[in-house]
């Protein structure tokens, strides 16, 4: 693929976001802890970014199953009750220009734990709200309650799950699915062989470790045809030794590129407690790497967070699309601020603003 500018529309399937800077999914830990329902703060929340001129904003990790939740204050698509009161986020989203996304999760033998500012560390206990948590292997992340190994039929139900969370997001009008295959959750569980000590087909070798997040891509693919891009975020390491590694994510790239998957976001970590060498676009060289050895389209995160330097990894050809998060919490309007920096003009500023970014 050519190199473009941060400001030129990207189009998939069909789906044209009107620039490159878009907001990577970021947790809230603000929808109710009863049901996983959104709350006002996700409406100003994911409002704001929409207006401050992003081209996609991929909501937070939306749970597919209730256990598949980070904490009891994340947001869920399992049901449809979830479905509607996201549509009207998404309507919203809509109207301020911005492509609406959302990442399908579920997280896994990290599931059932606190929010970040809670004073406590670690497992949710079942009696205070927590749940049992589930995995491919009882092998537990450090601190953390020991789950429990899926079966084949648990297997089977998280596939599912995935799919039928796909189509109720793709009924509440969000653009674009990612699927979250980062971090330590549960699909990267099944990649790493630090989590996944299965003998069945679904562990082993790289075929077999893959295999679940094939199956999700699959699933997800059938039940929501052929018109919507979706994404995939993989770790690109573990960071640790015998661990899952950038040569691993290359090979199932190919695999899902193959399969369907339009983008490739590239983060890293988060299976294991690792010392990560953090920089200005410390991740930028793995979504590179993979974008140059594959052909996939990429995204690159982490540590993006200055106008020149974002426009950099796009038209070095690094990758297609920046994903700027922090940056986001700390103006919303990074966007209309980055293009008033480059000189760009845009013809989406909002009306009651403009005299703000001339
Ligand atoms: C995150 N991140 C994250 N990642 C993910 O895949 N799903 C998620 O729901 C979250 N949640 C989340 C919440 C908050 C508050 C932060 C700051 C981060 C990681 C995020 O998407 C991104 O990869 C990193 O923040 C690195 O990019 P920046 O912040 O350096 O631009």
């Amino acid at each position: 693929p050519l190199p473009a500018s941060l400001f030129d529309p990207i189009t998939l399937r069909g789906v044209t976001a009107r620039n490159r800077i878009w907001v990577p999914p970021m947790c809230q830990y603000h929808a109710d802890a009863r049901d996983g329902m959104p709350t006002e703060w996700h409406h100003v929340h994911l409002g704001a970014l929409a207006r401050g001129g992003a081209g996609a904003v991929i909501v937070e990790a939306t749970a597919v199953v209730p256990e598949g939740r980070i904490s009891p204050e994340d947001l869920g698509i399992w049901n449809d009750d979830q479905r509607d009161a996201l549509r009207q986020i998404v309507d919203f989203m809509h109207g301020q220009g911005a492509l609406a996304g959302i990442q399908l999760a579920h997280a896994g033998r990290k599931a059932s734990t606190y929010r970040p500012w809670a004073a406590e560390r670690g497992s949710v206990p079942v009696d205070e709200g927590g749940w049992e948590t589930v995995a491919p292997s009882a092998v537990a992340f450090d601190g953390y309650a020991v789950p429990t190994a899926l079966t084949l039929d648990g297997i089977a139900e998280v596939v599912a799950a995935f799919a039928a969370s796909a189509r109720r997001a793709v009924d509440a009008g969000f653009d674009l699915l990612e699927i979250h295959a980062a971090h330590g959750y549960l699909l990267h569980e099944f990649l790493s062989p630090l989590s996944n000590r299965r003998t069945d087909a679904y562990g082993g070798a790289l075929e077999g470790r893959a295999r679940i997040v094939l199956e999700v891509v699959d699933a997800v693919r059938a039940e929501v045809g052929e018109s919507v891009p979706l994404l995939v975020r993989f770790s690109a390491t573990d960071w640790a030794e015998g661990g899952w590694s950038p040569e691993e994510m290359e090979q199932v790239a190919r695999w899902v590129a193959d399969r369907g998957i339009d983008l490739v976001d590239v983060s890293s970590g988060g299976n294991v407690h690792a010392r990560i060498p953090l920089g200005p676009g410390y991740q930028v060289p793995f979504a590179s790497g993979l974008r140059a050895a594959t052909g996939v389209p990429t995204a690159a995160v982490g540590l993006i967070d200055d106008a020149h330097q974002a426009a950099e990894v796009v038209a070095s050809g690094a990758a297609d699309v920046v994903l700027v998060g922090r940056e986001v919490l700390r103006d919303p309007n990074f966007p209309l601020r980055a293009a008033r920096e480059l000189g760009v003009d845009l013809d989406y500023t909002p009306p009651a603003y403009e005299r703000a970014y001339r």
